[in-house]
């Protein structure tokens, strides 16, 4: 018996066969630091990017699933009209610190007095359940055949396996529930298609408005621009040996 939901689930009309080039990329979180650059990095190479954020046409707002799937249902709808594959899609979207979706201000917590539950329900909101969303809404629109990545950029405070300085609390969770449902689809997303490969990336310490107040002297500050070319040599060199892994702006494996 199909899955109820199964008829909400965008699907492109016709699959396309494995073209020459490398598809479609679509960079949700596309107008923030990293995803603009990674947008511009793409376009300047010549290849066809569409970028989704909560202020483009298509609306792309985790607050407001219906968003999230009307957004899936109109890459869906360009994919069948063009003919085009979607070969990369690109999670760039994130929450540190700022207003969350009640209008109060979180910041990272420096110690457990801090823990504050609308803080960590807005970090879950952006981090791990809108990547969710989009796991649901996005990843069926991935061609069946051929290679094609998915990633998700987390961080590598995300890890537990590395944390040894503590703090950071929201963010550190939520970013380690998404890397469990990344892997989780990964899973899932190979039984589709083997050649598909599905990432957590950390994008380093990027000068974003994101990084900017704890962008402390010692870290490599890097530019969007050079953090969004380091982040494309490493897709461009992944092979499915890689999926459902957890990798830096490097290349180099990230424990979980
Ligand atoms: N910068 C760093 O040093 C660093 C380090 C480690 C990991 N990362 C990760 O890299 C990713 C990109 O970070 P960044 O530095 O580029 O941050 P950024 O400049 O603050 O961009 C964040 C993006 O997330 C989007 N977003 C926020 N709330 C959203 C919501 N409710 N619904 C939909 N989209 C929402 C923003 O959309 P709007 O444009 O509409 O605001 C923006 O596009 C994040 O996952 C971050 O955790 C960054």
């Amino acid at each position: 018996m199909p899955h109820p939901n199964t008829a909400c689930t965008p699907q492109p009309v016709t699959d396309p066969p494995p073209g020459p080039g490398p598809g479609l990329s679509v960079v949700l979180g596309g107008t923030g630091g990293i995803g603009a650059a990674l947008v511009d990095a793409l376009r300047a190479r010549g290849e066809p990017v569409l970028a989704l954020g909560r202020r483009t046409e298509p609306r792309l707002d985790y607050a407001d699933e219906a968003s999230v799937q009307s957004a899936g249902e109109a890459v869906a709808q360009r994919l069948a009209r063009s003919g085009e594959r979607l070969g990369r899609l690109i999670v760039a979207t994130g929450f540190l610190h700022g207003e969350t979706a009640s209008g109060q201000r979180a910041e990272p917590e420096r110690s457990w007095q801090h823990l504050n539950a609308d803080a960590l329900a807005h970090s879950f909101q952006v981090n791990a359940i809108g990547p969710a969303l989009v796991m649901r809404h996005f990843l069926p629109l991935l061609p069946r055949q051929g290679r094609c990545v998915a990633v998700f950029l987390s961080a590598r405070v995300g890890s537990i396996g590395d944390n040894a300085l503590g703090g950071w609390y929201a963010y550190r969770a939520s970013k380690a529930a998404l890397n469990q449902l990344l892997r989780t689809a990964a899973i899932e997303l190979a039984r589709r298609n083997r050649e598909a490969i599905c990432l957590a990336l950390h994008p380093g310490t990027v000068d974003t408005g994101l990084s900017k107040p704890f962008a402390k002297t010692g870290l490599q500050v890097r530019p969007p621009p050079q953090a969004a070319a380091e982040l494309l040599a490493v897709l461009d060199g992944l092979t499915t040996a890689d999926t459902g892994g957890f990798r830096d702006h490097r290349g180099q494996v990230v424990p979980w």
